[in-house]
């Protein structure tokens, strides 16, 4: 299945179409088709009719399987099993309607263009925090910038260790940003939190680029990154390689804890 990312502001019907959001809702339309057809062959065949419940768990069953079949990410396999019983039992419990407005506003505040980047929220931990703190020059003063910074854990504990240096975090989603501005503010910080996408930053205005994104941003990142970073400067990333270009470093707090990847410019 194709995990590339549209262009850069151009937007068009085949980057639409191969949305990993949109090839799994015509997944579940292909699966529910194939269900009826199953339903109605087996009310021809044996004259026993298909229950709703055994509809859902059927279809969920089926796009599952064309979701992994189809090298869709990890995530999708779960969620497209539990879409069609979700939609039969969610309606079936009355709950007051404003209780998905506020879930659709939260939701929508916290993942808002993944649907796009592809890269939702997930934190990093402290043991990788304590690894890039390890990795940062003593020397000097340095400009560190967390390329999709969520709730600011990894930059406020940053700029606590480095109150000399320069720690900012620009994040796409709008409620991640709104907590790590507050956190910034109430907890007296010098830590910028700026809302955008890195996309459309000059990361040759920093000298060590950290970054937790996905595979599926690593090669463009990684075009942005070469093109634009300065010698001397470091590119860091959390868990996530990239295809084909061999890392400078490698460090792994302990066996669970994800890999820290560096290229040095
Ligand atoms: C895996 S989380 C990592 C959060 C944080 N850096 C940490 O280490 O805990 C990735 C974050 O990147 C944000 N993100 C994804 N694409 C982005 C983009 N193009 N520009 C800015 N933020 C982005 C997502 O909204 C998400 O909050």
């Amino acid at each position: 299945m194709d995990g590339g990312r549209p262009q850069q502001g151009v937007p068009n019907a085949k980057a639409f179409r191969s949305a990993p959001a949109v090839q799994a809702l015509l997944i579940q339309a292909i699966s529910f088709a194939l269900v009826l057809v199953v339903a109605y062959a087996m009310s021809a065949l044996t004259n026993n009719q298909l229950s709703i419940g055994g509809a859902a768990i059927l279809q969920g069953v089926v796009a599952a399987s064309i979701s992994r079949w189809r090298d869709m990410a990890a995530w999708w396999a779960p969620i497209q099993l539990l879409f069609p019983m979700a939609a039969i039992i969610v309606p079936a419990m009355h709950l007051p309607t404003w209780i998905f407005l506020v879930a659709f506003i939260l939701l929508l505040g916290l993942f808002w263009t993944t649907f796009r980047t592809q890269v939702p929220y997930y934190p990093s931990t402290p043991a990788v925090w304590e690894a890039v703190a390890a990795l940062l020059p003593r020397e000097r003063s340095v400009r560190c910038i967390d390329i999709g910074s969520g709730f600011g854990g990894f930059i406020l504990r940053m700029s606590a260790l480095r109150p000399e240096s320069v720690f900012t975090g620009i994040e796409v989603a709008p409620l991640p940003w709104l907590v790590s501005a507050l956190r910034a503010a109430t907890g007296r910080s010098n830590a910028r939190f700026v809302r955008g996408n890195y996309e459309r930053l000059d990361l040759a205005d920093f000298d060590v680029v950290f970054a937790y994104l996905s595979p599926a941003a690593m090669p463009s990142l990684w075009r942005k990154a070469s093109a634009e970073m300065r010698p001397g400067t470091l590119l860091l990333s959390c868990e996530f390689d990239i295809p084909g270009i061999e890392p400078h470093i490698v460090k792994r707090a302990s066996k669970d804890t994800a890999p820290l990847y560096g290229w040095r410019f």
